[in-house]
């Protein structure tokens, strides 16, 4: 039992020194940022990296975000075009992660998985941004779930996602429940302007106030330029059914505004003010309950709307591969 949480830390400022010290030596850590935790390593560890992979279970072709203090630390490792540096401006620190040209020899390779960009994110939450002036350096962290799994949104879902397994992070630094509760907005930032490789809580609309939005047309889904864009993501055991009207009595329900007809096995709002930046904080944590007890889940209908968007976006991919 102690065994389980014996890496779970509260992110007092003591904790904070101890998790830096872990990663200069080379291990992970678990983090808090204001969208999911993820878990880091020194971007420039090759072996603190590779363990990265290893812990997650992930596939060696799919980057890594590098996270960043602030856009002068950004520039050490990439380069910033009008278009990202007009992003940045506007929005960092935020849940925006902009790919960029790599500059040579600043990461371990393994952070790129064969791209020529980098991923870079200056978060806002304050743990993270002690965490890596700490280590004055940028630290690699995807999302701290086993890869293709549902991202953790609490400490505790880190702790459950590696309890069972020999490899798990030296530390999991709790920082209470991420504000916003979804990943950051992926945008590639090309010459022509900003194009955007996964949804999140800043909006299409918002990013178009600033740059001109590039859309990849259809024929190009055929190589997606980020593996970790796959249909099948973010899965729970149970099936999911989304865009549900009513609900059986075999079925949880994962309501939004005023629930739906029929009597649930189990439900959950994730919002009962139809608020979809509150349904976003309290999506992951929800599914996840529901998926510990239910083999099959019901979405009620979200807008698609702000972060309902995006929302939907994780939605579908955890529909896909539903039992
Ligand atoms: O909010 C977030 O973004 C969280 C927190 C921890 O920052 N991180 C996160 O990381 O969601 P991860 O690894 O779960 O998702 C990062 C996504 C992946 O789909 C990856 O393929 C893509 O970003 N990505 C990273 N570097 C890339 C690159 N150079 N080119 C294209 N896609 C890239
Ligand atoms: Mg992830």
């Amino acid at each position: 039992m102690s065994n389980e949480h014996h890496m779970l830390r509260q992110a007092s400022p003591a904790n904070i020194a101890l998790a830096a010290n872990m990663l200069q030596d080379s291990q992970c850590v678990a983090f808090p940022t204001e969208t999911v935790y993820g878990l880091g390593a020194l971007a420039h560890e090759a072996a603190a990296v590779r363990q990265i992979f290893t812990i997650k279970g992930r596939p060696s072709n799919n980057p890594l975000i590098v996270h960043v203090a602030d856009r002068a630390m950004a520039g050490q490792y990439g380069v910033l075009n009008d278009c990202a540096y007009a992003l940045a401006d506007a929005f960092w620190p935020a849940a925006l992660s902009l790919i960029v040209p790599v500059k040579e020899g600043v990461v371990a390779p393994e952070v790129l998985a064969g791209n020529e960009t980098i991923a870079l994110r200056v978060p806002a939450h304050p743990v993270a941004q002690a965490l890596i002036r700490a280590v004055g350096a940028g630290i690699a962290a995807p999302s701290a779930n086993r890869s293709g799994k549902i991202s953790p949104s609490r400490a505790a879902h880190v702790v459950a996602e590696f309890a069972h397994h020999t490899q798990q992070p030296a530390m999991v630094l709790d920082g209470g429940a991420a504000r916003i509760g979804l990943e950051s907005t992926v945008v590639r930032c090309v010459s022509e302007g900003a194009e955007i490789l996964r949804a999140g809580s800043i909006t299409a609309q918002q990013l178009a106030r600033i740059v001109p939005l590039v859309s990849k047309s259809k024929e190009d889904t055929g190589h997606l330029p980020s593996p970790g864009m796959l249909s099948s993501h973010y899965a729970p055991n149970a099936s999911m059914r989304l865009n549900a009207r009513s609900v059986q009595p075999h079925e949880a329900l994962l309501a939004f505004g005023m629930p739906c007809t029929g009597m649930p096995a189990q439900m959950l709002n994730l919002s009962e003010a139809s608020d979809v930046d509150e349904a976003a904080s309290h999506l992951y944590d929800y599914v996840r309950v529901l998926d510990a007890t239910h083999d099959h889940i019901a979405v009620m209908p979200i807008p698609e709307k702000g972060i309902g968007l995006a929302i939907n976006d994780r939605l579908r991919r955890a529909a896909v591969s539903g039992a």
